[in-house]
């Protein structure tokens, strides 16, 4: 049998560098699993945090040493690809984050012309940016906690319209808010707020890292999460629970080794679960997402009520991520998940080749 040659694409130009070396190191394993040794040729490329591609042979150093190359001194040639390039059956991308799991990535492996794993252009770019996603989970009438969207240059206008625009915002949600840039992931300049002074502040900040800005009523709620796997017939996991003792899972809890826990599965009241589990295959379709996703909760326990908080395309993929944990309580091990994941991506690829 030939084997299928898979071009696993990690590093990037995103803060989840490191993030994206732990997870093509897990993929790599799976690849090179007996289950799969006949099926798959395994050829890493890594990505330079300045954008330049490396050959298979480097970046299969980074993948055995764990720890990113530094930047070129000089600017580097970004558009002269390795030349095994060209020999890639599909891509098995899993850069996190902007300039990976925002369509980016996406665009340039649809302009190849060769399959890869996850979702294409559209659900990429819908699933990462907060505010398209928020319109489109809206519109297929998942529910989520009150926001409002600003702009940078509505933040850094002229000194009269800025109180103005807090004075919305204060009529508009509750304090503690949460200060979001639209498009960064990982919890990159979040901030959680309680007064109009830190509000200010917060909104200062977040225009710094994003043009728009989005600003969301706190809740208190159980973080669950759920794992999807499908194309157009997509399945949900077991749901999982992300416990944590800071004030929010923030960059620093999500990074940082002992600081949070993941349970799985989440033990929460069976209706709680089902709705879970349908509203994540639901926000999969919404958003336009393939191949995989994980989608994120908030469960108020309080009242019972269960908020879609956001979905990730390209999920943590680490040998201890929440994503291929959730499938392997569902019985669906790292390395058969590895198989799946290309085996959707041949299928919508020669979906959208009959497609015209
Ligand atoms: N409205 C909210 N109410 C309560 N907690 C919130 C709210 N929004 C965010 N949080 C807290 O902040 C964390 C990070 O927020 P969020 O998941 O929106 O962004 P992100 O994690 O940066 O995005 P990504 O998962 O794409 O990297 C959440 O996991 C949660 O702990
Ligand atoms: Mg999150």
């Amino acid at each position: 049998m030939t084997k299928l040659r898979v071009g696993l694409l990690f590093g990037g130009h995103s803060g989840e560098h490191e993030v994206s070396i732990s997870s093509a190191q897990a993929i790599a394993k799976a690849l090179t699993a007996s289950e799969n040794l006949s099926k798959y040729e395994l050829q890493p490329f890594y990505i330079q945090k300045d954008g330049l591609w490396q050959t298979p042979e480097v970046a299969q150093q980074v993948l055995t040493s764990g720890v990113p190359l530094p930047p070129q001194t000089s600017k580097p040639q970004l558009w002269q690809f390795p030349s095994e390039t060209s020999a890639i059956d599909v891509w098995f991308p899993i850069i996190h984050g902007p300039n990976g799991e925002d369509g980016t990535i996406q665009g340039l492996l649809t302009l190849m012309q060769v399959p890869f794993v996850g979702s294409g252009v559209l659900g990429s770019a819908v699933g990462m940016d907060k505010i398209a996603m928020k319109t489109a989970f809206a519109q297929a009438g998942l529910p989520q906690v009150k926001y409002m969207v600003v702009t940078r240059s509505q933040v850094w206008s002229n000194p009269c319209i800025f109180p103005k625009l807090c004075d919305q915002i204060d009529l508009a949600l509750d304090y503690p808010c949460f200060v979001k840039p639209a498009n960064l992931g990982s919890s990159v300049g979040i901030a959680k707020v309680r007064t109009r002074q830190e509000l200010e502040t917060a909104l200062d900040n977040a225009a710094s890292y994003d043009r728009r800005i989005i600003i969301e009523t706190g809740v208190v709620a159980r973080e669950l999460e759920c794992a999807v796997l499908g194309n157009d017939i997509a399945k949900a996991s077991v749901v999982g629970e992300i416990t944590y003792k800071s004030d929010f899972y923030d960059y620093e809890t999500k990074y940082t080794d002992g600081m949070a826990d993941l349970l799985i599965p989440a033990t929460a009241p069976a209706d709680v679960i089902e709705r879970i589990q349908e509203m994540a295959v639901q926000a999969f379709a919404a958003v336009d997402a393939a191949g995989l996703a994980r989608v994120d909760f908030f469960y108020v326990e309080d009242t019972g009520e269960v908020l879609i908080n956001e979905i990730n395309t390209l999920p943590g993929f680490t040998a201890t991520s929440m994503y291929p944990q959730l499938w392997a309580a569902s019985g669906v091990s790292f390395p058969e998940l590895v198989d799946r994941l290309i085996g959707l991506a041949l299928e919508s690829s020669s979906a959208a080749e009959s497609n015209g």
